[in-house]
């Protein structure tokens, strides 16, 4: 068991290693949990590695059961005092956070490529995209509604429904935007008058404990929002699940492990509300009547975005036969003249690396596997060895089909599978032959096909004739194995909320 010590300040020898980096504001750079208001460290820690250069960051405070525990009650009492706040006043702390990631993003970019290896321009998006889910629910805080419904049985009888906060949430993060996830879970736990306690991913828990950070200096009462850094997924995953402090779980990560989550909660004596975004296999469909520049730019941002490291990436390109190679030499055109893999400090770069060896293996196996099988390498298909051990040449294969691995899995990594098709029932018959959907994307100007196909996609989110779809007022998730529930927007605060019904009258 951890003993924890209360922290005052960053161990100095850390800070000097990365102060090159020059952080404008040192205090952004926390190395130690946030449990109830304090900054504690204790023997136990891990270090944090840069993928592009395989150096370490930092070392992180490794925390186990015994400082989950005393996290989940201390957020537990906080939550009593936090429920009662004005819904304006948490308003008002989510405004303040909005500004101070506005004040500090350059830090907290800078954080995310050292961490997680994006460029530095894809992380300044991130920290965009993250603060305008704090902008987003400072603009919900004062306004969740309840319904006054008329009762069936009498005209002296009402029923009013109230939305009232949880208690105490999980939230479990995922690497990939080791930030924005964690926003889009933090600022409606902030808008309902919940409390938190935060599992980062242990590969980029910094971001994660920036934002503890930044809560506190945005005004967050103690104990709302504790940011505990671990190595011990599986244990500390099962243990949150099960704790009957904890109302609600909020996780972003793989199907396999959300299934995992989903047992172990009803595992525990109280029945707990689910958050689950979970994997994709998105397709990307261009018919041959869509505006074919277009489509490849839109593909271009969706596929490649952060080296294709995102649930949302397109995974099967479904091309029609007549557009088939002047789409695919576009393709290969843009990345070949357009795309600088390296380290994401660099300005030039345009694509970093993978998250790990694991992720690079992965990749390598699937685009292994579809060669055995018959699909051609347009563009890449190999390792960037001479760039880091990380690094994977952006791909497009062709002719891919069913029999393929990479047909079924997602990539997750930097690999654009075409696949020809000749009808529409085709292909959305062959879009929908999985088991997840989590979001689709299709191009066409007609708009019959638009209507027919937006409604026959089996997924969460649709992205039509355009493909950056993420934005703080969409309602985020998937259906089937991509998970439950829905985050952004005004039906994420449905998800952080009980429904209270009273009935009024005889
Ligand atoms: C994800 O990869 O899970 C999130 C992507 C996004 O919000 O844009």
């Amino acid at each position: 068991m951890l003993r924890f010590r209360q922290s005052c300040s960053r161990p100095e020898t850390l800070f000097k290693r990365f102060a090159s980096s020059s952080f404008e504001n040192p205090e952004i750079f926390r190395s130690t949990a946030l449990v109830n208001g304090k900054w504690v460290s204790g023997d136990d820690q891990f270090p944090v590695i840069n993928p592009s250069t395989s150096e370490e960051v930092s070392t992180v405070t490794n925390c186990g059961v015994a400082e989950y525990n005393e996290a989940i009650g201390d957020a537990h009492k906080a939550f009593k005092m936090f429920k009662n706040t004005s819904p304006r006043e948490r308003s008002q702390i989510l405004y303040n956070m909005y500004d101070l990631m506005s004040e500090h993003k350059n830090d907290l970019a800078r954080l995310i490529t050292m961490e997680n290896g994006k460029t530095f321009a894809d992380s300044l998006a991130e920290i965009d995209y993250s603060a305008s889910y704090f902008k987003w629910f400072a603009e919900e805080a004062p306004r969740i509604y309840g319904h006054v419904i008329p009762s069936s049985s009498s005209l002296r009888k009402q029923i009013i429904t109230l939305r009232q906060p949880l208690g105490v949430v999980g939230i479990m993060a995922p690497w990939n935007f080791p930030s924005a996830m964690i926003a889009r879970k933090l600022a409606p736990v902030i808008a309902t008058g919940n409390a938190c306690v935060i599992k980062p991913p242990h590969e980029s828990p910094m971001s994660a404990l920036a934002l503890g950070w930044l809560a506190e200096q945005a005004g967050l009462s103690d104990g709302v929002c504790n940011v505990l850094p671990t190595t011990h997924t599986a244990a500390i995953g099962e243990y949150i699940c099960c704790h009957d402090l904890v109302r609600k779980i909020t996780f972003t990560g793989s199907t396999k492990v959300g299934k995992l989550l989903m047992k172990q909660c009803a595992n525990g004596n109280i029945i707990k509300r689910l958050s689950m975004e979970l994997g994709g296999n998105a397709p990307f469909i261009v018919f041959d009547d869509a505006d074919i520049e277009k489509a490849v730019n839109g593909l271009i941002s969706c596929k490649f975005r952060q080296s294709g490291q995102t649930c949302i990436c397109a995974n099967r390109i479904f091309v029609h036969e007549s557009i088939y190679s002047d789409f695919a030499s576009r393709l290969v055109a843009v990345i070949e003249s357009g795309f600088h893999l390296g380290d994401g400090f660099s300005p030039k770069v345009t694509h970093g690396p993978l998250i790990n060896e694991r992720a690079v293996q992965k990749v390598s196996e699937l685009v292994e596997d579809a060669k055995n099988k018959g699909a051609n390498v347009l563009t890449g298909g190999v390792r960037a060895s001479s760039l880091g051990p990380q690094f994977y040449h952006p791909t497009v294969l062709s002719g891919v089909d069913e029999t393929m691995s990479i047909f079924h899995t997602e990539v997750f990594g930097p690999v654009a599978s075409l696949i020809s098709f000749k009808t529409t029932e085709e292909v959305i018959e062959r879009a929908n032959k999985t088991n997840v959907g989590l979001a689709g994307y299709f191009y066409s100007s007609n708009i019959q096909t638009v209507l027919d196909v937006a409604n026959e996609l089996e997924v969460g989110m649709v992205g039509v004739n355009g493909s950056a779809i993420s934005d703080a007022a969409m309602p985020f998730g998937g259906i089937k194995n991509s998970g439950l529930g829905r985050e952004g927007s005004s039906w994420g605060v449905e998800d952080y909320t009980d429904l209270k019904s009273i009935v009024l009258g005889a």
